[in-house]
């Protein structure tokens, strides 16, 4: 095993067990860009305050660079002995430029670089994410633009209750994805503050630009204090706890998806390159994406618990437990853009059928509230009307009929108060037309909501 950068202080080689125990480069390797991007711009403030010479600081940015090709191209590969991906990049510019490369780390501490790094990931994780939410919900709001009119029931406790339009259910996630964009360009403005320059934990003696190191690397600001800079990880756990409230959204729309394949709904049909076999009932079609949706969902609440429980209790500044937040964000994110991108093409390509949300609609009695507002129009107290058409519903119930097809006659018996026009009332598509109030189910109240959210999404802005 080749020595340690910190050897100088240890008469003994470190423990092979310990060393894979303390190793972070099988997961954290994976931020090399970020690392090298970061080192750049140190290196070039080293040289432009004087604190290292112009010449050496060239020379080191430019071997910096050579290595982000080398491992982009493949050529140079990580050495799994290196403590993690910091060490690594040191340890290789060192080989190749000799004294220069050991002057990199002057003014800076592994501490202050694994916060820049993570900082630095996540933002372009995030920069990623946001455009497959966008798609998702723009895919949303294309199936509503073609079910205005598709009736549908409504639900609560998952019984019918009254009637909706698909559209207008798609509008519901929608507006859950436009939070969930607005959660993650949260997360992202307040993990956007640089934190080189902690050092370890109480910053340097040298005289650095933070300032010009911020810029150069695309940040709004500095952290503020050194123990904090080094020690914070709020932006792992908000940008999970986004994640996670998003995989909640995901595993909802996921958990209907699974009910409306179901024989017993019938809704929708999946594609079948988004569908499944069973190696035994030849029948079967799963809906196997959005069940591992919902599974995954647990997996990234779990990396959230993990982020919270890391952290709860850690004394200031950097404590080694930190290693741990790599694993357990990096899984969220990969989750996240998984699921999304295979969930946004299965629901493209997801069949409607109209007919059975139509006939699903017209057997739960969800025009029961219209019919008793169509007595209370008639100057009834809404209690008596829901009463009266309490009455009916049993008796349509005994009668194995509905509301639509009961006579007239059975309808005066129970209150003289009824007339023809009840029928027009208690239409489905007329339950549905009259309520236009904004965030309303008719197709004009859902065309609003269309135009809504396509606008929100057209104005928000992705930095490069
Ligand atoms: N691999 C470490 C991490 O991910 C980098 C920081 C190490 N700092 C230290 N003082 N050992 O947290």
């Amino acid at each position: 095993m080749a020595d340690k950068m910190w050897a100088g202080r240890f008469s003994k080689e470190l423990d092979k067990r310990v060393n894979d125990f303390n190793s972070s480069i099988s997961f954290d390797a994976r931020m090399y860009r970020q690392d090298i991007r970061g080192s750049i711009a140190h290196a070039t403030m080293l040289g432009d305050t004087g604190i290292i010479d112009k010449s050496e600081s060239e020379k080191i940015v430019e071997g910096l660079s050579d290595i982000l090709s080398d491992i982009d191209s493949g050529k140079l590969k990580f050495d799994p002995n290196a403590e993690d991906i910091h060490m690594f990049v040191e340890q290789v510019l060192t080989e190749r430029l000799g004294e220069t490369g050991k002057r990199l780390h002057t003014a800076r501490s592994r501490n202050d670089q694994v916060a820049l790094d993570i900082r630095m990931y996540l933002k372009d994780e995030i920069i990623e994410i946001i455009p497959l939410v966008m798609k998702l919900t723009e895919t949303v709001c294309g199936i509503a633009e073609n079910n205005l009119e598709t009736v549908m029931p409504g639900y609560t406790h998952l019984q019918r209750a009254q009637p909706i339009t698909l559209a207008h259910h798609m509008m519901a996630y929608a507006n859950m994805f436009l939070r969930d964009i607005g959660r993650l360009i949260d997360s992202y403005k307040r993990m956007n503050y640089m934190p080189l320059g902690s050092g370890a934990l109480a910053a340097t003696t040298y005289p650095i630009d933070r300032r010009q190191v911020s810029a150069m690397l695309g940040f709004d600001d500095i952290t503020q204090n050194s123990l904090d800079g080094v020690s914070d990880r709020d932006f792992c756990i908000e940008l999970c706890s986004a994640l996670s409230v998003l995989m909640m959204h995901l595993s909802r729309f996921s958990e209907e998806i699974v009910m409306w394949c179901s024989w017993e709904f019938k809704f929708i049909e999946l594609d079948d390159a988004y569908s499944t076999g069973s190696s035994i009932m030849p029948q079967k079609k799963n809906p196997d994406i959005t069940e591992l949706i919902r599974g995954k969902t647990g997996r990234v609440y779990g990396d959230l618990n993990t982020l919270l429980v890391m952290m709860k209790g850690l004394s200031l500044a950097y404590d080694k437990d930190m290693q741990e937040d790599k694993e357990a964000i990096f899984d969220a994110v990969d989750t996240v853009k998984l699921c999304i991108s295979t969930f946004i093409p299965m629901l493209a390509t997801m069949k409607v059928n109209r007919e059975n949300m139509r006939a699903a609609a017209a057997k739960g009695f969800i025009n029961a509230t219209d019919c008793a507002d169509y007595l209370v129009k008639k100057g009834m107290a809404f209690r008596d009307a829901y009463k009266i058409t309490g009455t009916l519903v049993a008796l349509c119930i005994e009668k194995g009929t509905t509301l639509e097809e009961l006579p007239i006659s059975e309808y005066k018996a129970v209150c003289p108060v009824f007339d023809d026009d009840v029928y027009a009332a208690i239409n489905l598509e007329t339950c549905v037309n009259m309520r236009k109030v904004p965030g309303g189910p008719a197709p004009v109240s859902v065309k609003a909501q269309i135009e809504y959210i396509r606008r929100e999404l057209g104005e928000i802005f992705i930095k490069e």
